[in-house]
């Protein structure tokens, strides 16, 4: 059975006091067991939110990392530093990442690699902007971010990969897809793993969601066959509103 997943991007958003406050409130609050559950705060809080969430079913998940190993890359952060402060997940190619930052599908595989060669595990995020949707080319534009990102990969490795499919419209927009939109994609990701790979890897990779979730609208969407959770931006900055999206399943 697929792993049922929320995680919460906090973006750049909260200082220090905060970041534990709402760690604090969420460990307080009943979470599914059933459902795994992490955070990604903002780097300089990763340490102290590992400390934080030792006991707890919380997961603490980094927002990006760079590919190489060390070296002269002033402000950037490598996947051995992330590990060593006990951090084994990071989400990479966010919508931000790639719109801001210019993180392409070729840089998004080195990344990728890089995770995976010292053990982190990937939750990979990716989606097509509205004028692609408009224009019909979303499922193509999808199946690209897919083929050059993470087709080279063995199936060994998709052991260490979540996806994470969210349409850059539905991000922050309050704009969420249909829930029958998000089936229809998620579907047609597994169709284009199963054609590279196998259907049995196809089956076996949690896909979520992202794009404007929140509790009046999870349930709806995680009820979705080939939905596996969601990866929430604003909501995750309330407590009461993570959890209800947690046990929205
Ligand atoms: P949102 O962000 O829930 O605020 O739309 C989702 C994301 O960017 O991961």
């Amino acid at each position: 059975m697929r792993r049922k997943i929320v995680a919460g991007n906090w973006k750049m958003n909260l200082d220090a006091a905060a970041s534990k406050e709402l760690i604090d409130a969420l460990q307080a609050q009943s979470l599914n067991p059933d459902v795994t559950v992490a955070v990604a705060p903002p780097f300089v809080h990763l340490g102290a939110a590992v400390a934080q969430t030792q006991n707890s079913k919380i997961g603490v998940v980094a927002q990006n990392m760079h590919q190489a190993p060390s070296g002269a890359f002033t402000g950037e952060v490598s996947a051995s530093m992330l590990t060593s402060i006990g951090v084994h997940t990071t989400l990479l190619g966010h919508s931000e990442r790639r719109a801001y930052f210019h993180e392409t599908d070729a840089l998004l595989a080195k990344k990728v690699d890089a995770a995976l060669e010292n053990g982190l595990d990937v939750i990979f995020c990716f989606g097509e902007e509205l004028e692609e949707r408009k224009s019909a080319i979303h499922f193509d534009v999808v199946t690209r971010q897919l083929t050059d990102g993470l087709f080279h990969l063995d199936a060994a490795q998709w052991k260490k990969i979540v996806l994470a499919y969210e349409p850059v419209w539905a991000i922050g927009t309050g704009e969420t897809a249909s829930p029958e939109q998000a089936q229809e994609m998620h579907a047609h990701i597994r169709s284009v793993l199963a054609n590279q790979y196998d259907n049995e890897l196809a089956q076996g990779v949690s896909v979520l969601y992202g794009g404007s979730v929140k509790p009046a609208n999870a349930s709806e969407i995680f009820s979705q066959p080939d939905v596996d959770g969601g990866l929430i931006g604003g909501a995750s900055l309330n407590a009461a509103d993570f959890a209800a999206i947690v046990n929205a399943f």
